[in-house]
């Protein structure tokens, strides 16, 4: 079963409107008070914004400025020997900062002129209509806390680290933007349950972890490898098969671990080819067609 909520940790809205991440025991950042408090403020920030109004200023310690540039500075490094060129290119032209976490805000003022696309701040979970819908208008939803100091290399939920250096990177490019406004028109065309998950799950075997031949080698385009600084050292040991639409949108995976399943693009033109064309005309009956094969 498809179940992106155990990805997030649950937001909660006490009685008297106080706004509680409930982070998990084994969560990093669980025992210190002071993580969890800023927590609460920055959710609380996502759900006290309107759509339009400018996105709240989240405030980050320089314990948090120091993690970003850490991670900034390793990932670089990775993304050299293991990103498309699309991706590199895209990363060139946005220019996030280096030393300290942006403000969603200026990631969006840094997109937009490049593919149009802007942030908006999310608590925890989106649901998956609204967080896939907004897409085809350009907007991208976003978590803005960061991973606990303690474990610079590991998040357990997909922080900023994974938003902007993963999908702003990516968004930066405008054959992503896109192939990301394609699955936001395909996911607010389809009318059940059932083929909004395929959609997303073609969206998770691609654009969260998709892979592709370029240059005779293997290399990553899915935000969810470019971010994860363990992940892009293995994935390819991983089981890699060729792109197929019926496979992807029913595979099973586990969020909680390295994906063991991977599905590879023999070009950009390739992705565009078959994901591109799937989420611009598929319907229910198309994915119905799919999934009984
Ligand atoms: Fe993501």
């Amino acid at each position: 079963m498809f179940e992106e909520a155990q990805y997030f940790a649950p937001v909660a809205t006490r009685d008297d409107g106080s706004v509680v991440v409930e982070l998990a025991t084994t969560h990093p950042g669980f025992a210190d008070a002071v993580y969890r408090e800023r927590r609460n403020a920055i959710a609380a920030l996502a759900l006290g914004h309107t759509p339009g109004d400018p996105i709240p200023h989240a405030e980050y310690t320089d314990e948090e400025h120091h993690v970003w540039a850490l991670v900034t500075k390793e990932l670089a490094v990775k993304h050299d020997r293991y990103a498309v060129r699309e991706f590199l290119d895209g990363a060139a032209k946005l220019g996030l900062p280096g030393d300290r976490i942006p403000q969603l805000e200026e990631v969006g003022d840094l997109l937009e002129p490049l593919t149009g696309f802007r942030y908006l701040p999310a608590a925890g979970l989106v649901p998956l209509r609204e967080f896939y819908g907004v897409l085809a208008k350009g907007l991208f939803h976003s978590t803005q806390y960061i991973r606990h100091h303690s474990v610079p290399f590991y998040t357990p939920e997909p922080d900023i680290v994974h938003e902007v250096i993963g999908h702003a990177n990516t968004l930066a490019s405008p054959r992503f933007a896109e192939l990301y406004r394609a699955a936001g028109r395909a996911a607010l065309r389809v009318e059940s349950d059932e083929a909004l998950e395929f959609v997303s799950k073609v969206f998770w075997f691609t654009l969260e972890f998709g892979v592709m031949r370029e240059g005779g080698e293997l290399k990553a385009y899915g935000a969810g490898i470019l971010s994860s600084y363990g992940e892009i050292e293995e994935f390819r040991g991983m089981d890699i098969r060729p792109l197929d639409l019926a496979a992807m949108g029913t595979t099973h995976y586990d969020i909680t671990k390295y994906q063991e399943v991977l599905f590879e693009a023999a070009s950009f033109d390739h992705l565009e080819d078959l994901v591109g064309t799937f989420w611009d005309t598929c319907d229910d009956d198309a994915i119905a067609r799919l999934t009984t094969r």
